[in-house]
């Protein structure tokens, strides 16, 4: 086993068994190479900034705050089946989004993208998104697509509930929807999607679709402009590398039964009966939030007419 893959193997190990200490010897055993190798090997992952717990004669483990974003650490918690997905690291990117479209042309898919900081992150409708290292989720979810326009629309909303779900999974706490897809926790914002959808020249059709998630996970201070109105999550011991595969695989587990989301969508939807301002191409109109359609859409009443209106170029706000 060469050098690197010594590193490697040991991370995936500490990061299955992170509970349990794992003799030096096992290790060696297993990774059929010295224990001279495997102690390298720890040196080298601690230089890097993991934090593993060594006990005389018992052996080698994760401490419980070691939170670094690694391949290894998210592919041990993805469910089995979703194991083969290959996954991009980096401690800094322009964007995961923008590195997943360079990937494409090289990666069968489908990928994930994910960096401890982004230099260039990017929100809905042009808008940055604050990317500080080490304190957030920055992730793009890279995924070949052969389904009708219709489910990609529908792949959005469908995130957001992923995303949701997972929060709620691993840490207990419950989550609202403001539509179309961002992440709120007591009337602030935790977590955003973008999605894009790249069009084959050939065909005309979209062929992959880059699905961007960042979530604040401990981010104390926020730029000025959305400081009233972004927050973290802000919970002890949550470890990003276990909620990035929990996504996936609620991701994975809704795309096998479509029909499920859009319930827990409007059970979680923040708007819902809310008086609303919107604005679409500049201009300003008032409405009142009936629902939800099974498409995603937004169902309002303007002027005691009922309206629809679609992802696309909208803000809304809600009046209070
Ligand atoms: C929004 O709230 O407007 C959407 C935010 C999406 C941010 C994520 S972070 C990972 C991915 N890469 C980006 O540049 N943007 C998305």
């Amino acid at each position: 086993m060469r050098d690197m893959s010594v590193k490697e193997f040991i991370l995936k190990e500490l990061e299955k068994n992170r509970d349990d200490f794992l003799s030096g010897e096992d290790l060696a055993q297993k990774a059929n190479v010295t224990r001279a190798a495997v102690w390298k090997a720890m040196k080298e992952l601690r230089e890097e900034g993991y934090k593993i717990e060594s006990k005389r004669k018992t052996g080698y483990r994760l401490l419980l705050d070691n939170d670094l974003l690694s391949p290894q650490g998210i592919s041990s918690y993805l469910d089995p089946k979703l194991k083969e997905i290959k996954i991009f690291s980096y401690k800094t990117i322009d964007s995961t989004n923008e590195e997943g479209k360079r990937l494409i042309n090289e990666t069968q898919g489908p990928f994930l993208v994910v960096s401890e900081e982004q230099t260039k992150g990017k929100g809905r409708l042009g808008r940055p998104f604050y990317s500080p290292s080490q304190t957030g989720i920055y992730m793009s979810l890279v995924y070949p697509f052969q389904e009708d326009v219709e489910m990609a629309l529908r792949l959005t909303t469908l995130t957001s509930v992923a995303v949701s779900k997972a929060i709620e999974k691993l840490t207990g706490i419950t989550v609202g929807i403001k539509w179309v897809n961002d992440v709120y926790l007591q009337g602030k914002k935790i977590a955003g999607i973008l999605t894009e959808g790249i069009t084959s020249l050939e065909s005309g059709r979209i062929e992959t679709v880059i699905i961007g998630i960042g979530i604040n996970i401990r981010t104390e201070e926020f730029p000025e402009e959305i400081r009233g109105t972004a927050a973290s999550i802000n919970i002890k011991n949550l470890i990003r590398n276990q909620l990035i595969a929990e996504i996936v695989n609620e991701f994975y587990r809704l795309l096998e039964d479509p029909s499920q989301y859009i319930d827990y969508y409007r059970d979680h939807h923040i708007l819902q009966g809310k008086e609303v301002y919107y604005l679409y191409r500049g201009e300003k109109n008032y409405g009142k939030v009936l629902g939800v359609t099974d498409m995603g859409e937004l169902i309002l009443e303007q002027k005691g007419k009922k309206i629809t209106i679609s992802s696309g170029e909208v803000t809304i706000r809600p009046l209070d």
